[in-house]
């Protein structure tokens, strides 16, 4: 069994030893390495079954450490940095000679951030190096909200896992890197285009560029649960077409009223699309235990973190 444990000495054991743990964001568990230790990096790469072209996010504690790591900072990256720091903004920014090419994939960018977790800020800040962590699950899987997902996923093979508690965001950190000077957002997540552009104005969209991702994360099919899952703008039309199967719905605010339906997660009954955001992977986690024949996952409205929802169903239901 994986240790679950809020022991951040123990932690720092395992990190100085060059070995994994699972670190607790403000967003989902990360699977954590030194950034520097050729080995913890490897590791992490072999436990995710994840591809070495996909390069993984430096987690720091103090803006002052973007000095080590990075070689240009666009004053729009300093404004987002001091604007949404700690939080879940990841700056992907020019990179120096010392960060290892393993962490970003050959590329010359690194993509950093500070995480809004009071556990993994105290643990950073007691570690002589900053941390790289993709999300704590096998590669193109639901990613963790609970340390006990986690756990399911890796069992044995991670030492453990460091308890923050349920994640408050409940989806991955918003990407944004530039052009330029000028921001472009990576990836939709836990932070709105819409605060982002409050901030630093409007910014490009890229996320769904799939021809020359520049976010190679971004894959059309990830975030997915086993079960086939399908999404739809109209229930009762997709009930239909799934007559006589085991059916589990994904629905917004709303439960409905029909005998075929095995089991419903509702994300949020007072229609709120961040409280939906937050318990959106643990719905997830939760149908695919089931047995169920199909998911059937519901459109949220399209505005501030609707849009981040509708980014990672339609990725759960690519084929
Ligand atoms: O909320 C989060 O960001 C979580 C927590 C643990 O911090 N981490 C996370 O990491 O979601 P991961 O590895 O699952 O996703 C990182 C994404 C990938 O899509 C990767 O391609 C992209 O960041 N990325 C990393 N470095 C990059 C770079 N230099 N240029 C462009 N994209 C980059
Ligand atoms: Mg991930």
């Amino acid at each position: 069994m994986t240790m679950i444990s809020g022991n951040i000495q123990k932690a720092i054991a395992i990190l100085n030893q060059n070995d994994l743990i699972a670190i607790p964001t403000e967003t989902v568990y990360g699977l954590a390495g030194n950034i520097y230790s050729e080995a913890a990096i490897s590791k992490i790469f072999a436990m995710k079954n994840r591809p070495l072209f996909n390069p993984l996010i430096v987690h720091i504690h103090h803006i002052s450490q973007l000095e080590q790591l990075t070689r240009y900072i666009p004053d729009k990256a300093l404004v987002l940095a001091k604007a949404f720091w700690p939080g879940a903004m990841t700056l992907v920014l020019k990179k120096n000679s010392q960060v290892p090419d393993l962490i970003t994939a050959g590329k010359d960018s690194v993509a950093i951030r500070m995480p809004n977790h009071p556990v993994a800020l105290a643990l950073l800040e007691q570690l002589r190096f900053p941390l790289a962590a993709p999300s704590a699950n096998p590669f193109g899987c639901i990613s963790p909200t609970k340390a006990i997902h986690v756990e399911e996923y890796f069992g044995d093979t991670l030492r453990m896992v460091l308890d923050g508690g349920d994640c408050e965001s409940g989806v991955e950190s918003t990407i944004v890197g530039f052009e330029g000077d000028e921001p472009i957002l990576y990836r939709l997540g836990a932070i709105s285009v819409e605060d982002i552009a409050a901030v630093v104005g409007s910014v490009n969209i890229k996320n769904k560029e799939e021809t020359t991702p520049d976010a190679p994360g971004m894959l059309l099919k990830h975030y997915a649960p086993l079960t086939t899952t399908h999404l739809t703008t109209d229930l009762n039309e997709s009930i239909k077409s799934f007559a006589h199967q085991k059916i589990g719905l994904l629905l917004f605010s709303k439960k409905i009223d029909d005998p075929q339906i095995v089991h419903q997660e509702i994300l949020s009954e007072n229609n709120d699309l961040k409280e939906a955001a937050t318990y959106l992977y643990a719905a997830m986690h939760r149908l695919d235990k089931l047995n169920l024949d199909v998911i059937i996952a519901e459109r949220v409205p399209d505005i501030g973190l609707g849009k981040t929802i509708n980014d990672r169903l339609e990725r759960a239901t690519k084929k």
